[in-house]
């Protein structure tokens, strides 16, 4: 049994920056070697912005790129949900600044902060606000500019993450069988182990000071292998509950679109899950992790590449920072 919200993903986009940060390029900022980042994370290169590009640059061309692949007008939007970790800054939100850039000037926005799994919660917000009202067109986006978390000294995080946008138009209809339908979601958070991914500075808990500043409590801090282990069980977890929900199994899914954090969380899930791993989108190769972007991203290639086709079922699932985790099963 699928829920009751009847909304459908009608159009995909994605920006990535241009300038390219090689796994080589890290060994001259650290210890550490492209075998070792290869063979621990899959990740060989990813994206960093420019200096003077924000977030909300990057959404909005993700954002533009969507509407376009959806057909749809800005003003048609009516609401505008960024998930992002990185805003351009406390207040307005990141949607605030994409609406004014893209000049969607009937939409609402507002910001979601659930870290990697930002998109997922994104998308069921905008599923049930648009069940329930006269809003009827929604863009969700993921949108990150990690390379400002990120403490360059640190060989733990720093080559693990990148910078990037995805987006999506998502379309209420009456059609339960309308091309891009969301069948299923579901989400979770344990906030008791919200210490083991975290940017714990820079916000009221502690405020940056100068005396603090040189201990860089403005950057990512993360307990690695315990929140693989996580990652792994609460992205099973969640893959089987959507599944469930919709009336399928793990056989029926094409492909798993999955948050794109370490290669081998994707090889696990795969293998727990009974999926056989050609049926997993990975691009973290090419971008590492780029936490609420990397499955917009991966959505929006994985369509223009022509890997998904009308009527495969996608299983879209992701874990992050809180903890967070969540899913979604769609019939593209
Ligand atoms: O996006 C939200 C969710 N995020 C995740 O799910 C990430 C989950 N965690 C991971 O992907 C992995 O735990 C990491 C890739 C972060 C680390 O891999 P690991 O296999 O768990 O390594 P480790 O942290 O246990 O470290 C093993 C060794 C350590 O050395 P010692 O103590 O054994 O001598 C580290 O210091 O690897 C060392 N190490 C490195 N060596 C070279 C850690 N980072 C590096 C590095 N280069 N970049």
């Amino acid at each position: 049994m699928s829920d009751n919200c009847q909304c459908s993903i009608i159009g995909t986009g994605s920006y990535m920056p241009a300038r390219v940060l090689t796994n080589h390029d890290l060994e001259k900022l650290v210890e550490t070697s492209d075998e070792w980042i290869t063979t621990r994370t899959g990740i060989k290169e990813r994206r960093i912005a420019a200096p003077d590009e924000t977030t909300s640059d990057m959404a909005s061309e993700a954002a533009r790129r969507a509407l376009h692949t959806a057909g749809i007008k800005p003003e048609e939007v009516d609401l505008i949900i960024v998930a992002t970790v990185t805003p351009d800054m406390f207040f307005p939100s990141t949607a605030c600044f994409v609406q004014k850039k893209i000049g969607a000037t009937n939409a609402v926005g507002f910001d979601i902060s659930a870290a990697c799994s930002g998109f997922l919660y994104a998308l069921q917000t905008a599923r049930h606000f648009l069940n329930g009202g006269p809003r009827k067109t929604a863009l969700v986006i993921g949108a990150e500019k990690l390379s400002s978390l990120i403490n360059w000294t640190d060989r733990n995080t720093c080559v693990l993450f990148g910078d990037g946008a995805g987006a999506a138009v998502i379309r209420w209809d009456d059609q339960p069988d309308a091309p891009g339908r969301v069948i299923s979601s579901f989400m979770g958070t344990d906030g008791n182990l919200a210490d083991l991914l975290k940017v714990p500075g820079g916000g009221t808990a502690l405020p940056i000071t100068a005396e603090n500043v040189h201990l860089r409590p403005n950057t990512i801090h993360m307990e690695g292998r315990e929140t693989f282990k996580h990652a792994v069980t609460r992205m099973c977890q969640a893959s089987e509950k959507a599944l469930k929900e919709a009336g399928l199994t793990a056989q029926d899914v094409k492909l798993v679109i999955p948050h794109q954090a370490n290669a081998r969380i994707i090889s696990a899930i795969a293998e727990r899950l009974g999926v056989p791993e050609e049926r997993t989108f990975i691009n973290l190769d090419k971008y590492g992790n780029t936490s609420a972007a990397t499955i917009p991203v991966c959505l929006d290639e994985a369509n223009r590449s022509g890997r998904i086709q009308r009527g495969d079922i996608l299983l879209l699932v992701a874990f992050g920072g809180g903890f967070t985790w969540a899913s979604s099963v769609i019939r593209w």
